[in-house]
């Protein structure tokens, strides 16, 4: 039997998953609410085939509960932030539950941890709590992205770090009772280090991109022209420039190389001061829109989108977010916002009905590319609108 401790983003569908393919799991939260939940029917969160996937754990008898189960595999899953200062990660979690999983599983378990850790995490920080047990560690970081988890689940390649090739092997068929991608078998460093660089990865050639619309905006140069061009070249591929970048992973892990390698990581912190820079740049483009068309009220402002991506209900580090923290910074009275996903109120000023929050703005600024608004551009078309991804070519459209 697996245990899966935490159910968040990426335990929950990863339980269900390996439920649903006939493997025997409980999943474990020590989150009463959450727990709760699910014991009652329903998921916590949106996501494209999770309630369908729920179903089918269900009938395959996943349980949910507080209680960590004594069993010989453990998958953790807990949150892995980053120190706000001093940039490295706080494996406090990570350290917390599998401190829980020691008090009941047996020698020779398995412990899988799942989570985003920095490289030399698990030994600095695991190692040291697993000392005096006879315990299997391995490190099999996550890639899914929310919005299209559960096809990635089943079609991302995978990493597995252990220790030994029979253990990792091992985990990896317990993987592939689910994943049709390819599973490398690694040692745990490698495996700590690769998922950081991937997310890193993203991260610089994001910032690229947001620094090319810095410098374009400056000399009034179209950026999206020249990255469409650009990208006609056979070895040139720039992504496109955007709001900024949040969610729980490519604004959070580069920040461990630059906690950790301080004097080595310097392109990778200059990448994500940029994109750090990103929703100030859009407040700053919104008063600069505003003065061109004589609008003097911010409150007839709005902003579209509070998620920190399209289609998904996850608001965690959202440049939407980031944005109004940066308004209050700067005591402008309140910006409108809405969010079709967002069906609690977490800022002020928020509405829950699309034309409800038109009707109160006269400036619309894309901030998520929401299908919801791509599908109803013609509603925007009497307003001035600030288009940070470039979908509306409404006439009259400004960009970043
Ligand atoms: N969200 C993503 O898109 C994504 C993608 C890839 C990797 N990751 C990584 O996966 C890990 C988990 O992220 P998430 O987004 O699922 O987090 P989350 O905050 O959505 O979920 C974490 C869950 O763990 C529970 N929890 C915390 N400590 C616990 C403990 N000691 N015992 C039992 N339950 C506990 C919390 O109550 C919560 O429900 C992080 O390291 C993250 O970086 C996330």
């Amino acid at each position: 039997m697996v245990n899966v401790i935490g159910l968040g983003y990426i335990g929950l569908p990863t339980a269900l998953m390996m439920a649903s393919h006939g493997v025997e799991v409980v999943g474990t939260d020590y989150n009463p609410k959450v727990v709760a939940m699910l014991n009652a029917g329903k998921t916590t969160f949106k996501e494209k085939g999770l309630d369908e996937l729920f179903q089918r754990a269900l009938e395959k008898g996943i349980r949910f509960t507080e209680d960590y189960q004594i069993t010989d595999t453990y998958i953790v899953s807990v949150p892995s932030p980053y120190d706000k200062f001093s940039k490295k990660v706080d494996a406090c979690y990570v350290v917390a539950a599998v401190k829980k999983v020691l008090e009941v599983c047996p020698e020779n378990a398995t412990i899988i941890i799942e989570s985003t850790v920095s490289p030399g995490t698990i030994d600095k920080h695991i190692r040291p709590e697993i000392k005096n047990h006879n315990i299997n560690l391995v490190h099999a970081p996550e890639r899914i992205i929310p919005g299209n988890m559960v096809y990635e689940l089943l079609h991302n390649n995978r990493t597995i770090g252990a220790d030994d090739k029979e253990t990792g092997d091992r985990v990896a068929a317990l993987y592939a009772s689910f994943c049709q991608g390819q599973i490398v078998v690694t040692d745990i460093r490698t495996a700590e280090m690769t998922k950081v660089v991937e997310n890193t990865f993203r991260a610089v050639n994001i910032a690229f991109a947001n620094e090319l619309a810095k410098i374009c905006r400056h000399d009034n140069m179209d950026v999206y022209e020249i990255i469409r061009i650009c990208n006609m070249h056979p070895r040139v591929n720039i992504l496109q420039p955007g709001p900024g970048v949040g969610g729980h992973c490519i604004s959070v892990d580069p920040w461990f190389l630059v906690g950790d390698y301080p004097s080595l990581a310097k392109v990778i912190d200059e990448s994500m001061k940029t994109n750090e820079s990103m929703p100030d740049f859009v407040l700053n483009r919104i008063y600069e829109i505003m003065k061109e068309n004589g609008l003097t009220d911010i409150s007839r402002v709005g902003l579209y989108g509070l998620t920190y991506k399209e289609n998904v209900d996850d608001m965690r580090e959202s440049p939407t977010l980031q944005l109004l923290e940066s308004q209050e910074r700067h005591l402008a009275p309140g910006l409108k916002v809405y969010d079709p996903f967002i069906t609690d109120d977490v800022v002020k000023n928020q509405y829950h009905d699309l034309d409800a929050f038109l009707s109160d703005v006269d400036f619309v600024v894309i901030m998520v590319k929401h299908n919801e608004i791509m599908e109803n551009m013609d509603k925007l078309t009497e307003k001035t609108v600030l288009d940070c991804f470039n979908i509306c070519d409404l006439p009259g459209v400004y960009h970043i």
